[in-house]
């Protein structure tokens, strides 16, 4: 008798290289008794390290007091709620969406898995770059597709145009961009999404079949120095934009996103029921009631560009002094520095040595970096400067990966 209590489904899951990454990390490298020590400083995860503002609790608890008997009804999106979604997206990239095609999901995570199952086959392969965040591995395999793993360009952490071209095949059914970049901090410049529009509308046409784009903007109002951010949903017609409310309102753990489909894609009326009928079978992929009609306050909050960017400074500043190589992010609250020796996860543990807990450049499949996420407080950075200091002191930079 086959006595297997997980499926093939959970097999291939589980075979993602970020799970396996994530799993070592998580469950065998002490992580979670490390990150409670008194004195340990955690740059690991985009978890808030801040107390949730006095503000935010409130447009919670409001939204909380029933104001009619369906409240607590089933709920595919409120219309306040996808209204005032609808109108900061227009206002944050520039682009006349209409409501209808906004969707509200259980943040980016859903959103993502939802755009993945809607046009993606079973067997079709995704394209997207790396270093990527985590899930999308997970996402794409559950969801029955192939990842296909493409590096940046390791000095300007450009995409790698030429390279996406190639590992275009008969198969692609979708690539994915994700711009401000976690973990690099990048924002794709136009003339790269220009190109990158060139580039999937011939490979569409050279396959018979249309290659469409997931654009994945968990970052896109979490950008420094005045700069405008440019959506590659302006540059390709048959794109999806998947945002998460988790990162500027600093509570990852309240789901709510949405997967929004710009004007310019054909026959897009189509995919509103599938859209809905993929969120409900996927699991009711809604955020919460509560959450929905708490979202037009919600929008009028402001997320401390001026705090995060100060923080990006202090650090970049610092780590350059000591003699660190880092690349100054234009957006997201991630620093993508060079580890000063070849070998990041040595170099990891060297910080960990010194009570400063980082993630090594390979649990992003691209080593020879580590991640600092800058949610830590002011506090917990100015702390660990002289801590990277030492670190940097105490390895030799002719050891190698
Ligand atoms: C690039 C990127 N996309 C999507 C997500 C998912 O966001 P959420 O957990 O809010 O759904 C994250 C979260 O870390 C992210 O960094």
């Amino acid at each position: 008798m086959d006595e297997r209590l997980t499926s093939d489904r959970v097999a291939n899951v589980e075979g993602a290289t970020p799970f396996q990454l994530l799993y070592e990390f998580y469950r065998r490298s002490g992580y979670e008794r490390r990150r409670h020590e008194p004195g340990v400083l955690d740059f690991t995860f985009g978890d808030p390290h801040d107390q949730p503002s006095a503000a935010y609790v409130e447009i919670l608890r409001e939204a909380l007091i029933p104001q009619h008997e369906l409240w607590f009804a089933y709920n595919f999106g409120d219309a306040g709620a996808i209204a005032a979604a609808t109108e900061s997206l227009r206002r944050h990239v520039g682009i006349p969406f209409e409501n209808e095609d906004v969707h509200l999901t259980t943040g980016g995570f859903a959103a993502i898995s939802t755009a993945l199952k809607i046009v993606g086959d079973v067997g079709d392969e995704v394209v997207y770059s790396l270093p990527p965040w985590f899930l999308y591995e997970g996402l794409v395999r559950e969801a029955g597709l192939v990842p296909v793993k493409v590096p940046i360009d390791r000095t300007t952490f450009d995409l790698d145009l030429d390279a996406i071209t190639e590992a275009i095949t008969p198969r692609t059914r979708i690539v994915i961009v994700n711009s401000p970049n976690n973990p690099t901090g990048r924002i794709y410049p136009v003339e790269t999404l220009e190109r990158l529009g060139a580039l999937l509308d011939a490979a569409s046409e050279r396959n018979g079949r249309r290659i469409f784009l997931i654009s994945d903007e968990a970052y896109n109002r979490i950008v420094f120095d005045g700069t405008r951010f440019r959506s590659p949903v302006e540059f390709y017609a048959w794109s999806f934009l998947a945002y998460s409310y988790g990162k500027t309102l600093l509570s990852p753990g309240e789901r709510m996103g949405y997967l929004a489909v710009p004007p310019t894609m054909p026959d897009r009326e189509l995919l509103r029921n599938a859209i809905e009928a993929i969120q409900i079978t996927g699991g009711w992929l809604f955020p919460n009631a509560s959450m929905q009609y708490a979202l037009p306050q919600l929008e009028t909050l402001e997320f401390d560009l001026p705090l995060f960017q100060r923080k990006r400074d202090v650090m970049v500043a610092a780590l350059r002094d000591i003699g660190y190589r880092v690349t100054v992010p234009e957006g997201t609250f991630y620093l993508f520095p060079e580890s000063p020796i070849g070998d990041d996860a040595a170099f990891a543990a060297a910080l960990d040595r010194e009570g400063v807990l980082v993630l090594p450049g390979r649990m992003f499949e691209t080593p020879g970096f580590f991640r600092i996420c800058l949610t830590a407080t002011m506090e917990t950075i100015e702390a660990s400067l002289p801590r990277f200091a030492t670190a940097f002191r105490a390895v030799d930079p002719s050891i190698s990966a």
